[in-house]
């Protein structure tokens, strides 16, 4: 698994992710003990809870030190990290998924009706959460939802299509990934009642980082193996789901991209599924959609520079650049 984010080096951070975690726990418990139990299983596997760290270093971004989070700030992070959470259960029976956070997928473990009812369950408690917050914030978290259903219908429609564009791809992860990530932020400063500015720049860092973040995820899928990952490598092509990487490959054209042309638009076998992350490898594609993922990352800093040198526009800063660091040292 990737190394941990310098956010969490934060000792505040850590103390307030401690009080996400406990009361992340105690929102999902059902009267129905199968329930609760479905609906905790990723939550005990871990994760980076990068958005709940997200939400809760976004509202402290106006002190000149990180100060433990108000309550209302921590209900925000769980609210955020629960949408998340029921994501992922409903992308893992869309993917098929058999493992997830280095464990046995809900789908693989309960099958795929009992994930999509725990899912629901999980974005429900999400909203509960979000209403005890006023009305904008469980405004956002609805809609946020919409944007993520948006972007995986965006996804559907383009699988095992070779001729998937950018600008399709862009707009696809701008709302299944990069939405979520703009919101938690948002939500952060929201709920600490920041002047309405900071919200929008907060956001917007949110967002960029958002995108850059799944072009990462993406790469990584490409290039990294099964262990660096936590999940098995290569998954998208043999869903056929061609991501930033392949598209490059394919419009570079040349041998690489006529080969790779010819395997793609169809179910993969194991060996072609080696050979096409080979093709993909081979050139440029993986370092052009680096580049992107960069140029993301770099108007993301832009997003924080009206902040100053708070210490948790530096943290916010330093997550966005190890996001880089992390990739390149399994790209290259
Ligand atoms: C996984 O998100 C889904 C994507 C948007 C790529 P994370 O990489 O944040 O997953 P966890 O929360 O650490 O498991
Ligand atoms: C992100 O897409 C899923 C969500 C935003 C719910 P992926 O399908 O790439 O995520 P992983 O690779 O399964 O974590
Ligand atoms: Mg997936
Ligand atoms: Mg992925």
């Amino acid at each position: 698994m990737a190394t941990p984010s310098p956010l969490l080096r934060l000792p505040v951070l850590q103390a307030d992710l401690a009080r996400v975690e406990e009361e992340l726990v105690a929102s999902v418990r059902s009267e129905d003990p199968f329930l609760t139990e479905v609906a905790s299983h990723l939550i005990r596997a871990g994760g980076k809870r990068v958005r709940p760290a997200f939400t809760v270093t976004a509202a402290g971004i106006r002190g000149t030190q990180l100060e433990p989070a108000a309550p209302e700030v921590i209900l925000g992070a769980v609210s955020v990290e629960l949408v998340h959470l029921g994501s992922l259960y409903h992308d893992d029976v869309m993917d098929d998924a058999t493992t997830r956070r280095t464990v046995e997928s809900v789908n693989a473990r309960w099958g795929n009706l009992k994930a999509i009812l725990a899912g629901d369950y999980l974005l429900a408690k999400a909203s509960e959460i979000a209403a005890s917050l006023g009305t904008e914030v469980a405004g956002l978290l609805a809609s946020t939802i919409g944007r993520l259903c948006e972007g995986q219908v965006l996804e559907l429609q383009h699988t095992f299509d070779a001729a998937r564009t950018e600008s399709a791809y862009l707009a696809s992860i701008e709302g299944k990934t990069a939405s979520l990530l703009a919101t938690a932020c948002r939500v952060g400063g929201l709920v600490a009642g920041l002047p309405r500015d900071d919200v929008e720049h907060l956001t917007s860092f949110g967002r960029d980082f958002g995108m850059a973040f799944q072009i990462v995820d993406d790469v990584l899928d490409v290039v990294a193996t099964d262990e660096e990952l936590g999940k098995p490598a290569g998954h998208d092509l043999l869903e056929g789901v061609y991501t930033l990487p392949v598209i490059r490959t394919l419009a570079e054209g040349g041998g690489a991209a006529r080969r790779l042309g010819q395997l793609l638009g169809q179910p993969l076998s194991e060996s072609d599924l080696a050979t096409a992350r080979e093709l993909v490898r081979s050139n440029g594609a993986v370092d052009g959609a680096l580049g992107t993922a960069r140029r993301y990352v770099e108007s993301a800093l832009g997003a924080l520079e009206p902040f100053g040198a708070s210490e948790s526009a530096e943290a916010l800063g330093a997550a966005a650049r190890h996001l880089l660091d992390s990739v390149a040292a399994i790209a290259s």
